[in-house]
Formats: C-alpha cells, structure tokens, sequence
C-alpha cells in the first residue's frame, strides 16, 4: 500500500482517492506518523503531501526523519520538498506564489518514461538553495531524484487533473519505484477488515448502534458479515424519521440479514421530552441526551459487550482533527456511554470517504435507499418542524417530504442534488379551498448543492417541477394551503432551518 502523510495539502484526499482509482491501496495519515508505524503498515511507498510552505511553517509540520531511513522510496509533494531537502542536509527557500500552470521540461529518468514538455500546477514553488548530494535536478528545483536513496520530490500537484501526466507520474512512482502490490478493490477491502474484525473481537461480542443512516448501516453489515451473532444492533426510532425510514431500517437488518437486532420504539419517550419546548438548542439537547438515556438502557441490558463498533468515516477523522483541518465540528456518532460500562472501539471505515462507503454497502448487499440516503441531521425532522414538535406537524413535514422526495426521484435528480427537504416553519396564513377561506400551514422546501455541507448553494430545480411538488403537496397534504421555496444560499443561511 501506498501511505499519503499530509502536509497541509488542501488535496490530499484528492490525492489518496486517486492512487485508489489507479488500483492501489492507499491511506492517509497525519504528519506525526512515526517510521516504525509506517513499516508496520507495510507500507511499499510514502507520499508527503504538501501544500504552502505558510502551512507547514505556521503548524511546525515535520515528518519522522526515520522515515527516510527505512528503504521505503519517498515522494514528496509541494512544500514537502522542503522536508525532503532538510532532512538530507540542504536548505529551500520560497520563491513564489503561485497557484498556475507552468510548462516544465522533463527528461527519460526514473519518474518519467520519455522526454517531454509538461503543462503542470504548482500551488507554490520554492528555491532550492542548497541541494543535498545524491540528488540531481530533472526540471530546475520543480523536480529532484535521488534514485538511490529512492526520495523524489515534484513541486507541483501531480494529482490535480490539471497537472498533465499526472497520472502517469504516480502510476510510475507507485508500480515502478515502489513495486506497490495491494491492489484496492472493495472485495479486498472486505475481506481485509473482515479479516482483520476477527482476529480484533475473537469470540467476544459487539455493539453497533444503528441509526439507519449509511455509515452505521454500512459498518453493521460490515461486522455482521465478519462475526455474525456476536454482533448486536440498537435501533432507536426516535419516532423524528422520515415517512419510511425506519421500516426499511427493520426490513434489511431484522429481516435480510437476521440480526441480532433490538428496535426501541421511544416515540413516545421522545415527544413527551419535546413537548412544550421551542428553542431550537433547547430540542436539539433534548433529542440528543435522550437518544444516548435510551441507547444507555437498552445497552445496560446486554451482557458480555467487550467492543462497540462505530461507522466513523474518514471525513470524520480528518474534521475532527490533523493539524492541518482548521474548520473543525465535532462528530458524535453514539454520543455518550454509561460510565460504568467500558467498550473499546472498532472504527473499521475509518480509510473511506463517503462515495466508497457507500460502494461497499452495496457490496454487502444493503439496499440502495440505504446506500443512498441524503445526510440527514442526528435530531431529524424535530429540527424541521420550528418551534414546538407535535404529531400533527410532524405528520405534515413527513407526507410533504415524501412526496418531495418522489418527484425529485421521478425526475432523476434524487443523486444530483445534495439534500432536499421541507420544512414547517410553523406560519399559518389565509387560504382558499373549495371557495372557502382556509388558514393553514406553510410548507417550505429546501433543496441544496454542496460538497461537505460546510457551505452550500440552493438548488435550481426546473419550475415545472416545482409546480408539480406544490400542487401535489397542497392537493395531498392536509392543513397545508401555501409552499414557498428556500433560496439562501449558506451562508449566510444553514441548510437546516433549526
Ligand atoms: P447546517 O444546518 O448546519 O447543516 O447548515 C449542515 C449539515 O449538517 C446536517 N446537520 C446535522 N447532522 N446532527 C447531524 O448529524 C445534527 O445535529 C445536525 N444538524 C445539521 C445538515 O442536515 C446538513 O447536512
């Protein structure tokens, strides 16, 4: 496998995907990586991803200087020449910001199979003051080799599609120079961590607890394919789902894959908290605590539990903090534990990113309305009815984000669009129905493009369809006589309107 240790890039995931698309196994890991750790990866190969030289100063990001001592060959990236050039005794200096293209000449050699001139991308260029001995200058300071230390360093991003020969780069340094041989396929990937969950949990027992979001569904058929009844799933239906939600939750573990499986049906539980309560942090908490009380004594009742298995993903480990990720939220998966009860953790997504999660749900056979669900916020449609959650409104947000749903699926656009959704802003306005004045509610939808839900755009969908959602939802949904349509962009709005 090839390790990627970042430096600050802003497109090391972009980078470790793409040695992944190239068919080689590859992990990303933060810059206090020790060697040692590295050999135990078995790594055949290690990338320093670099981005500015600003970041690897301002955060003193270093690598183990040991790393270049274990016969694994080494290309750094960007600014991480300026670890390659220090650790073997020279000095860099920055010459240039840049974020452009450039032309470079390279020369037949190690890294590249013929001659050529190439349009590449450099975020920065650095100054090579002094060049350590056994290197050798390919294309002025942009590119240096040391074949026989095996550490090679290119100034400009060759994982950007906007660096020509890019690919071809890497490919070379991953199969020629590193002699790279695990091949990255999901059927690997499973049996690897089912392999590797085995020989973790023994004949001891898991927890998952499922939310019947992808990640947790995803690592509950995960486990369960490695250990079968030794794992047990908590589903709490927390009665804020979507209109189908929790049956498909039911349908594919209870029933398809014949789980240990406990569903607690804590409706009930939860509005009763909710009732009365209309500040938005206030039913956040509220939602949030009660989850973990209800997951806590349904736990409380197992015996035996050794190990609690999470669907952390490789997003979550990254927000949560390298040293380079300054915007940061914290994620809870499970939330709290009873104090008294001690499990360790078994984070076996925690190498994916989002779009492969979900190709290995399907390749454990979960169904794709699982596989493909929109994220959806942990306190669920309580954070979509503002103000106080009752069941009549409740009712109102679910039939109207069903049939939402249906027609934007109709339209193919179910993948397109990040998230879409209603909302009951809780506004009544004056109506006519039948020749009658109605005062009822107004729906709102929302409907929004976004990368990592940080920032986002609305949506454009085509005002025919609109059209068709409106009718169908003023037609079909009761007590709802208007719908008007988000157009906030975040920010300065939030995707949620709680
Ligand atoms: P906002 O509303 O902050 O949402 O723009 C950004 C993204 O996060 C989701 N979201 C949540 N997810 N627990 C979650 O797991 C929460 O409390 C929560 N609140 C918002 C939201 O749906 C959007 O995708």
């Amino acid at each position: 496998k090839i390790v990627v240790i970042d430096l600050g890039s802003a497109h090391n995931q972009l980078l470790t995907r793409t040695i992944r698309e190239l068919g080689m196994y590859s992990e990303l890991h933060v810059h206090t990586t020790t060697a040692e750790q590295i050999q135990a990866m078995n790594a055949a190969g290690v990338i320093l991803s670099g981005g500015t030289l600003d970041v690897i100063e301002k955060y003193e990001l270093t690598v183990d200087p040991n790393i270049f001592k274990l016969d694994i060959p080494v290309l750094a990236i960007s600014s991480g020449v300026k670890e390659v050039i220090e650790q073997f005794g020279g000095a860099v200096q920055k010459r240039n910001v840049l974020d452009a293209q450039e032309e470079i000449q390279v020369p037949a050699s190690t890294l590249y199979e013929q001659q050529a001139t190439l349009t590449v991308h450099f975020a920065e260029q650095y100054e090579i003051t002094n060049l350590p001995t056994g290197f050798e200058r390919l294309a002025g300071d942009d590119v240096i080799a040391n074949d026989e230390a095996q550490v090679y360093s290119v100034q400009y991003h060759p994982e950007l599609s906007a660096s020509e020969g890019g690919k071809e780069l890497l490919k070379r340094f991953i199969y020629d120079i590193c002699k790279a041989t695990d091949e990255w396929t999901m059927k690997y990937f499973v049996d690897m961590e089912v392999e590797r969950i085995r020989n973790t949990v023994g004949d001891k027992n898991v927890l998952c607890a499922l939310s019947g979001g992808v990640d947790s569904s995803v690592v509950a058929a995960l486990v369960h394919k490695a250990i079968g009844k030794q794992l047990t799933c908590i589903f709490v239906d927390h009665g804020l789902l979507r209109k189908g939600e929790a049956d498909s939750v039911v349908e594919t573990f209870q029933g398809k894959f014949n789980m240990n499986f406990i569903k607690v049906d804590a409706k009930d539980r939860f509005l009763g908290k909710l009732k009365g309560v209309t500040d938005p942090e206030q039913k956040r908490k509220i939602i949030g605590n009660e989850f973990i009380y209800v997951f806590d004594d349904e736990a409380a009742k197992l015996e035996g539990i050794d190990y609690l298995a999470q669907g952390t993903i490789y997003a979550d480990v990254i927000e949560s903090g390298t040293a380079t990720s300054e915007t940061i939220k914290s994620h809870h998966n499970v939330g709290g534990l009873p104090e008294d009860m001690e499990f360790e953790l078994i984070e076996p997504l925690t190498a994916l990113f989002k779009d492969e999660v979900r190709k290995l749900g399907l390749e454990l056979g979960l169904p794709e309305e699982i596989v493909w669900r929109q994220p959806f916020p942990g306190p669920g449609l309580g954070i979509r009815v503002l103000g106080e959650v009752t069941e009549e409104k409740l009712k109102i947000v679910r039939e109207s984000d069903w049939i939402l749903r249906e027609e934007i699926a109709k339209a193919g656009l179910d993948r397109d669009i990040w998230q879409y959704f209603t909302v009951l802003p809780n506004i009544r306005s004056v109506g006519k129905r039948d020749e009658k004045r109605t005062y009822d509610h107004a729906i709102g939808i929302r409907a929004v493009h976004s990368v990592d839900g940080m920032t986002s755009d609305w949506a454009r969908i085509p005002w025919d369809l609109l059209e068709k959602i409106s009718t169908r939802i003023t037609d079909e949904v009761e007590h709802v006589n208007r719908v008007v349509y988000d157009i906030t962009a975040k920010p300065p709005g939030t995707i949620e309107w709680e």
